[in-house]
């Protein structure tokens, strides 16, 4: 029988509340485009109160939806009712990427991967440091955590304004994770070949405080989540303190990348052109 999706192409989705700053659509739009792959990626705004019934109709089919992209503030609950969320979401109790297969509803966090994705392109080698520095406890910084635990890193610090949040985080993720209060970052720093700026210190023009990174190894990469703008206030004292850097954006195209590999097929490449497009619309 003809299926009218080998016609149009599979659908696949970014759902978020609000969701209208998504640069998602931009993402999946030029890699559909320039492989010339028959298939849409919207915007679905979908308010807290109906995000369940959502699910239910892209687990019935009706949506017509093979999978998509979940966004702030659906991640947890996007988590509880998948059918058949991976381990990378379990330990986060959050998924950012949800997929139709033999009627299940399976679901896992992409974002662990987008970040080791984007230091493994730009500052390969990254990786040899046993000794990591993470700024903040937040939702990007659990995915952070999980992903260079699971590479390797012996120990990872988790230095947050509020340290009570940084401890659940330690608790959660075992013994290889420390929690700190802002006022040990210099003591904790000591060594560290990785440094990760996972708040919104420096967005958007904000202002940032004065950070001293020479107590980091030398060689050390410092990178920040922020990527508007490009160059964030953290990211400016370390290369003028002489470190490595690597911007965000990258892991925003990188995390974007298994998702359409499940809805679509092909395995897309995060080139240069992609990043220009992104740029353009910043
Ligand atoms: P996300 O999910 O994007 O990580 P979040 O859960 O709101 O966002 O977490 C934001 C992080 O940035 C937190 O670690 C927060 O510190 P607190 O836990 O103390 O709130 C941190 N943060 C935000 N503004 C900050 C500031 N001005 N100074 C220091 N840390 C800040």
């Amino acid at each position: 029988m003809h299926d009218s999706r080998e016609t149009f192409g599979r659908q696949a989705f970014v759902t978020g509340y609000p969701v209208k700053h998504s640069r998602s659509p931009l993402i999946h739009g030029y890699w559909l485009e320039t492989l010339g792959l028959a298939g849409s990626y919207k915007r679905q705004e979908v308010k807290p109160e109906d995000f369940a019934g959502f699910l239910s109709r892209l687990k019935s089919g009706e949506s017509g939806f093979v999978g998509g992209n979940v966004t702030i503030p659906h991640k947890e609950l996007a988590f509880r009712l998948a059918d058949k969320p991976d381990a990378l979401s379990e330990e986060l109790g959050a998924s950012n990427t949800l997929w139709l297969e033999e009627g299940a509803l399976h679901a896992t966090n992409t974002d662990g991967f987008g970040f080791l994705a984007n230091l493994d392109a730009t500052a390969p080698g990254w990786d040899r440091t046993d000794r990591a520095v993470i700024l903040g406890a937040g939702g990007a910084s659990r995915a952070i955590i999980q992903a260079v635990r699971d590479r390797g890193v012996g120990e990872i610090h988790v230095v947050n304004r509020t340290v009570e949040r940084a401890e659940e985080l330690a608790a959660r993720f075992g013994p290889k994770v420390h929690a700190h209060a802002m006022p040990a970052l210099a003591e904790v720093s000591k060594g560290a070949g990785l440094f990760v700026n996972t708040t919104s210190l420096g967005m958007d023009g904000e202002a940032a405080p004065d950070f001293d990174f020479s107590p980091l190894a030398v060689g050390a990469v410092v990178t920040d989540i922020v990527y508007v703008p490009l160059i964030t206030p953290i990211l400016r004292q370390a290369a003028e303190q002489g470190f490595a850097t690597v911007d965000g954006l990258g892991m925003l195209l990188h995390q974007a990348a298994p998702g359409f590999e499940k809805w679509f097929g092909t395995r897309p490449v995060v080139d240069a052109a992609l990043r220009r497009l992104i740029l353009a619309d910043m």
